[in-house]
C-alpha cells in the first residue's frame, strides 16, 4: 500500500477543518436556525424514493404533460416533475430568489424532502409547511401546490417497474387517500391511524382497533402565526409543545428511545417555527383606503381575529361550530377516544400539558400576511380573500394558475367552474380541481361579512393587504 499522496492529506485535512467548523457552527446556532436545518437535514423519517424514480415518473403521466417532458431536456424535465407534483425549490440553501426556479438547473434540491448525497429523498415537514406565493418561496407558508397522492401513486408504478421496495407511504395510499385536491392532504387522519398502534406510553401495539376514519383533507396552517397562539391545531385541542409535532413519526419501527432522543430536535423545530415573520405584502397599497378599512375590521372582525399594529392584540377563541358555520368534518374527525390518547400519553407528558377534551369548534386564526395564506378556512375552500367577503358568491369548483396572484380579489388566481369539466379523465388532473361539493371541502360559513356594505368590504379588503 502507497502512502497517501501530500495532496490527498491536504485535502483530509481540510475536510476535517471543516467538518469541525461545521460543528462548532451548529453549537453556536440558535435553536431556531438549527431547528430549520434539522428539517432540511436530517431524515426522521423513512425514504420515499430515489432519484431514479423520481427521474422516470414522467413517463406515468397523462398528456400532454408526457410528450412535453419525452421532448425536454433533464434540467427542464426536473422543473416540469417539480411543477407537476407541486414540490418546492429550496431557494434558502442557495440563497437565489424563486423568481430563478424557473432557471434552476437539474441539481434543483427540493424544500420539502431531505435530498442526501446516495439521492435518497425522504419527506420532511416543509413538503406540507414550504410553500410560494406569487412565485416566492417562503418556508412556514403552507404548500398550496403537493400533489401528495398523485406523486405516491406515481412513484409506486416506477418503483414496481424497477423491482424497488414500497415504502410507507407506497403502502398507505393502498388503505386510505393521501390527498383528494392537491395542495391540501389527509393529514389529520395519518396522524390517527399512526396514534391508533401505540399504547398511551407510546409502546406498539398492532392489535388496536382502528376508529371509525372520517377522511378529509386540510390545508396547513402558516407556520407564521404559531408564535401568537396559545394551543394548536384548527380546533386548539392540543398544546404548543414539540411532542405534538412528532405525531408524523410515530410508525411502529420508531422507538420511544428514539423520540426520546429526537425531542431536543424538535424544540429547535418549534422554536424555529416561533421565530417566523409574517411576510409582507408585496404590491401596491392605497394606504387611504386601508385606513378607511382598519375600523370597519375593528368592528367586526377583531374581537376574533384580534388588532393588529401599533396595538396589536391577540386572544385565541375557539368559535362554536354552529356559529362559524364551515366545513364540519375536520372537526368530527376527531374522536373522544383519541383526543383522551392525547391527554393521557406521552404527547402530553402524561396529562401535564393541557390538552382540550371537548373543542367546540374552530380556533379563529390570526390574520398576520393572510394576503400570502391563500386558499382560506381549514380546508383550504376559498380561494381569494374576496371570496370570504362574499360568502354567497364563492366558486363551486375552482382550479388555480401555477405562480398567478390575484391582485384585486387577493388570493389565488382561478379559473371558476360550474362542476369539474367532462374533458378532465386523469385523477391526476382532477385533483387539480377543487370541488366544494366533495365531502369536507365545503366553502360555506363564516358570514360575519355579510353585515358589511360593498364599500366597507372594499376598504377592508385593502386593509387586510397591510396584515
Ligand atoms: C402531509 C402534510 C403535513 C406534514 C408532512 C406535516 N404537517 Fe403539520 N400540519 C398539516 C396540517 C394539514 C395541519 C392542520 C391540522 C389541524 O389543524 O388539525 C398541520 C398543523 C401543524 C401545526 C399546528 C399549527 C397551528 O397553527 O395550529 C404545527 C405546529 C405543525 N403542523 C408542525 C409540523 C411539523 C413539525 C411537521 C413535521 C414533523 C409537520 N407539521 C408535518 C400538514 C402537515
Ligand atoms: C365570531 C368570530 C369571528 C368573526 C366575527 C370573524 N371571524 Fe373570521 N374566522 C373565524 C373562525 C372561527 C375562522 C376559522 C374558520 C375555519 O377555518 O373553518 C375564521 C377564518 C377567517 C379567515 C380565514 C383564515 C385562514 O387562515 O384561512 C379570514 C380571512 C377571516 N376569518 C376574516 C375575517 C374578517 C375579515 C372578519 C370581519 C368581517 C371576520 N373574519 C370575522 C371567526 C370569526
Amino acid at each position: 500500500m502507497s502512502l497517501p499522496s501530500r495532496s490527498v492529506l491536504l485535502f483530509s485535512t481540510c475536510l476535517l477543518l471543516l467538518s469541525a467548523d461545521a460543528l462548532s457552527l451548529a453549537e453556536n446556532q440558535s435553536p431556531a436556525a438549527r431547528g430549520f436545518r434539522a428539517l432540511r437535514t436530517h431524515p426522521f423519517l423513512p425514504p420515499d424514493f430515489d432519484e431514479e424514480v423520481l427521474g422516470k415518473l414522467w413517463t406515468t403521466w397523462p398528456e400532454p404533460e408526457r410528450s412535453a417532458a419525452g421532448q425536454a431536456d433533464a434540467a427542464m424535465r426536473r422543473r416540469l416533475t417539480f411543477s407537476y407534483y407541486g414540490l418546492i425549490t429550496d431557494t434558502a440553501e442557495a440563497g437565489q430568489d424563486a423568481a430563478e426556479q424557473g432557471r434552476s438547473t437539474h441539481q434543483s434540491k427540493p424544500l420539502g424532502y431531505v435530498l442526501d448525497e446516495q439521492g435518497t429523498w425522504t419527506m420532511n415537514c416543509l413538503a406540507c409547511h414550504g410553500g410560494k406565493v406569487a412565485g416566492h418561496v417562503i418556508p412556514g407558508l403552507p404548500n398550496s401546490h403537493i400533489a401528495l397522492q398523485t406523486l405516491t401513486e406515481d412513484v409506486r408504478l416506477i418503483k414496481l417497474q424497477q423491482r424497488k421496495k414500497l415504502s410507507h407511504l407506497d403502502l398507505a395510499t393502498l388503505q386510505l387517500p393521501l390527498s383528494t385536491t392537491d395542495g391540501t392532504t389527509n393529514a389529520v387522519i395519518f396522524g390517527v391511524v399512526l396514534g391508533t398502534y401505540r399504547n398511551p406510553d407510546m409502546s406498539v401495539d398492532t392489535n388496536r382497533k382502528l376508529p371509525p376514519l372520517i377522511h378529509h383533507d386540510l390545508d396547513a396552517p402558516p407556520f407564521w402565526n404559531v408564535r401568537k397562539k396559545r394551543s394548536l391545531y384548527a380546533d386548539g385541542h392540543a398544546p404548543k409543545t414539540p411532542r405534538p409535532l412528532m405525531q408524523f413519526l410515530l410508525l411502529p419501527r420508531v422507538s420511544l428511545a428514539t423520540l426520546t432522543e429526537w425531542e431536543p430536535q424538535f424544540a429547535d423545530i418549534l422554536a424555529w417555527i416561533e421565530s417566523l415573520e409574517p411576510p409582507r405584502y408585496p404590491f401596491q397599497i392605497d394606504r387611504e383606503l386601508a385606513s378607511i378599512g382598519e375600523p370597519v375590521f375593528f368592528s367586526h372582525c377583531a374581537r376574533c381575529h384580534g388588532s393588529y399594529g401599533s396595538e396589536s392584540k391577540y386572544d385565541q377563541v375557539t368559535i362554536d361550530l354552529q356559529d362559524v358555520g364551515t366545513d364540519p368534518l375536520r372537526f368530527r374527525s376527531l374522536t373522544r377516544e383519541h383526543l383522551q390518547w392525547v391527554k393521557d400519553g406521552w404527547i402530553s407528558r402524561f396529562g401535564a400539558d393541557l390538552v382540550d377534551l371537548d373543542p367546540v369548534g374552530y380556533v379563529a386564526p390570526p390574520l398576520d400576511g393572510i394576503w400570502a395564506s391563500a386558499p382560506y378556512f381549514h380546508n383550504g375552500s376559498v380561494p381569494t380573500l374576496w371570496h370570504v367577503l362574499y360568502p354567497d358568491a364563492r366558486p363551486i369548483v375552482w382550479k388555480r394558475t401555477e405562480d398567478g396572484y390575484d391582485r384585486q380579489n387577493v388570493g389565488l388566481e382561478i379559473k371558476t367552474f360550474d362542476k369539474v369539466p367532462s374533458t378532465v379523465k386523469s385523477a391526476a388532473h382532477r385533483r387539480r380541481y377543487f370541488d366544494t361539493t366533495l365531502p369536507g371541502k365545503s366553502p360555506a360559513g363564516h358570514t360575519f361579512p355579510n353585515k358589511l356594505d360593498d364599500e366597507q368590504k372594499r376598504a377592508l379588503l385593502e386593509y387586510l393587504k397591510t396584515l
